[in-house]
């Protein structure tokens, strides 16, 4: 579905892979490594300096930029909420369009493992891992086709990341999503991923299916990141 063709930009160098629909890729490699630049080249919060990148065969330049934020999703490290209610934050962005009903909002929960009894509360009273299931329902109200995550769970103790995990995990399944996920926790990307796209210096230098290439992997560079 989508499609990078020799995109260079920023740390990036001439970045080519294609991601087939449903795939659930880890983008890992040492910090600095180009991997949340990477991530924000697929929804167009940057956009490649030279080289392609299409979804559904079609350049994402092409394509209206909403639209395109809409089927592809984006969480963060930190929450990504406003002051206000739960429903607040889950309702803005499809009310915008005016796409919003109201009982969406328990299923929204639903998805992210909370009780409907949480809509109603402030988000400020939150705890960290609530505040990132808020978060991630938000992207959810737009009906995603992919999600991107970068480094979702690195601000989250050890339980709590362990909790967003499975939550991530059951709906990427039951909705059928294509999932990108940044993540420097090998670990983290043998539970979640499939696919890993390893990356070094702005370049891609591995990519293969995850417990192979973190296994037996073909470059010394990905030898001594595991053994790091
Ligand atoms: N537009 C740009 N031009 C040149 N360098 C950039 C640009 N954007 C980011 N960088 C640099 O690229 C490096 C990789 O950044 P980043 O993608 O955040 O790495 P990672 O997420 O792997 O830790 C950083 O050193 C950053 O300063
Ligand atoms: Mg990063």
């Amino acid at each position: 579905m989508f499609r990078f063709e020799d995109v260079t930009y920023g740390p990036l160098k001439n970045i080519s892979f294609s991601i087939s629909k449903k795939e659930k890729v880890m983008l890992f490699g040492p910090s600095g490594a180009g991997k949340s630049t990477l991530l924000y080249l697929f929804n167009r919060l940057h956009s490649p300096d030279n080289g392609t990148i299409l979804l559904g065969g079609r350049d994402i330049v092409e394509q209206e930029v909403t639209d395109l934020r809409k089927r592809v999703g984006l969480v963060l490290q930190e929450p990504n909420l406003f002051p206000g209610t739960v429903l607040d934050n889950i309702k803005y962005g499809p009310a915008l369009f005016g796409e919003w009903q109201d009982e969406h909002a328990e299923q929204l929960l639903r998805y992210v493992q909370l009780p409907s009894s949480y809509l109603d509360r402030d988000v400020e009273q939150l705890s960290g891992g609530e505040k990132q299931r808020v978060s991630l329902a938000r992207t959810l109200a737009n009906s995603p086709e992919v999600l991107l995550l970068d480094e979702p769970t690195s601000a989250l103790d050890y339980r709590t990341a362990e909790e967003i995990e499975e939550c991530l995990e059951s709906l990427i399944n039951e909705h059928g999503l294509t999932m990108i996920m940044v993540t420097h926790n090998l670990n983290q990307a043998r539970r979640l991923g499939q696919r890993g796209l390893f990356l070094v210096n702005g370049e891609l230098v591995e990519d293969g299916n995850i417990p192979e290439m973190l296994d037996k992997p073909d470059t010394k560079e990905l030898a001594r990141f595991i053994e790091e």
